[in-house]
């Protein structure tokens, strides 16, 4: 499979250089960010980093100082964490882990990234589909039995912004090998943590939890996440990494996020809050478009789905400097979905008008 298969969204760069405009004028309604400024506890981090050590010194192999950290923030075990390039690297060698035990189930469509990883091993893999239509409650009940050695669940799940019962994850971790579940969206879900399967990692040797700073803090630039799980796996995956996948700037910015739980809580109620209202605002917008059926959600991202091909409403889009996440590239969906990220309030209003005039061509 070429790399180019393995389409993301939140190519910004690239979309504003073609159409002539700052990367800042642009709506990314493709990646699902917050559209808050990250905390000025990472600019801070950064300032003193500079000032002090900065870029004079390798950074610190063991990682040790961030791993407590992150120990103290989820009570875990520092030996059963590893920080890594966002969640990112990490699923990569989640993928090495996997390798192992036979093949993989991808519930689908699923975030595009674990076949990604599954094809750097030349690991088996198939795709379950999971149901097209689901409630407006959550969180739900995981729909799928596990139908191989090796299952990769995303909580809250990408693209479809389901939020899975951790009652109804257990059992699967008594079936399978080895169960890695990807919680890079749980923080900014509403009602979310109390899903997390963390605290089950001290129980099942055969779990693996992903978390990302990324979109709770707004940094993709930085790239930082960590995997929690079996200690014996995880220093394996460490003796055969980079030296320092880690820069010092990560690393500073990892411990001083996570080291106050007060401002964590704080920041986390903010997010809830926007998701809950500007979801109201989107879904009411965009169910006036007829023929356009709007999908549940219980996160800051949510599915579309047209009775015709959204290609030329996602063209008209991006020349009016909006996109949006097309999603033939996901398995089971095609030209007739497409995945939305919520945005400020102010955009929002853009967005949903925007979208609105492209049916009307
Ligand atoms: C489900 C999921 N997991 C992981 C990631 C990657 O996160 P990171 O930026 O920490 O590498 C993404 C990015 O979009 C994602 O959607």
């Amino acid at each position: 499979m070429k790399a180019s298969s393995f389409y993301h969204g939140g190519n910004v760069y690239a979309k504003a250089k073609k159409l002539n405009l700052h990367p800042s004028e642009i709506i990314d309604s493709s990646a699902s960010l917050i559209p808050f400024k990250p905390p000025q506890i990472v600019i801070d981090s950064l300032s003193s980093e500079i000032k002090d050590l900065g870029f004079t010194y390798y950074p610190e192999r063991g990682l040790s100082d961030l791993k407590e950290i992150i120990g103290q923030f989820h009570e875990i075990n520092p030996e059963n964490i590893l920080p890594g390039n966002g969640a990112s690297e990490l699923i990569t060698w989640a993928g090495y882990e996997a390798s192992k035990f036979g093949t993989s189930c991808i519930p689908s469509p699923g975030f595009i990234d674990y076949e990604r990883s599954l094809a750097c091993w030349n690991c088996n893999v198939i795709f379950s589909e999971l149901p097209k239509d689901w409630s407006n409650t959550f969180p739900q009940a995981f729909p799928l039995q596990p139908v191989s050695e090796v299952i990769w669940i995303t909580n809250p799940h990408n693209p479809t912004g389901q939020l899975w019962k951790k009652k109804s994850l257990e059992p699967i971790l008594k079936k399978c090998k080895l169960v890695i579940c990807d919680e890079s969206f749980l923080e900014i879900t509403p009602n979310g943590e109390k899903e997390s399967l963390v605290p089950l990692t001290k129980t099942y040797d055969n779990l693996l939890v992903l978390r990302s700073l990324t979109k709770i803090f707004n940094i993709p630039g930085l790239r930082l996440g960590y995997i929690i799980g079996s200690s014996k796996k995880i220093k394996q995956w460490d003796i055969k990494r980079d030296p320092w996948p880690l820069n010092s700037f990560a690393i500073k910015v990892g411990i001083d996020l996570l080291s106050n739980k007060a401002f964590y809580k704080k920041w986390t109620k903010k997010i809830h809050n926007w998701i809950n209202t500007e979801q109201k605002l989107v879904f009411y917008e965009l169910s006036k478009v007829k023929n356009l059926k709007v999908h549940n959600s219980s996160t800051n991202f949510f599915l579309i789905e047209s009775e015709s091909s959204l290609s030329p409403n996602i063209n008209y889009l991006e020349n009016k400097g909006i996109l949006i996440r097309e999603c033939s590239s996901f398995k089971f969906l095609n030209e007739k979905w497409a995945r939305i990220s919520l945005q400020s309030n102010k955009n929002n209003k853009i967005l949903c008008r925007e979208i609105q005039n492209s049916f009307k061509k």
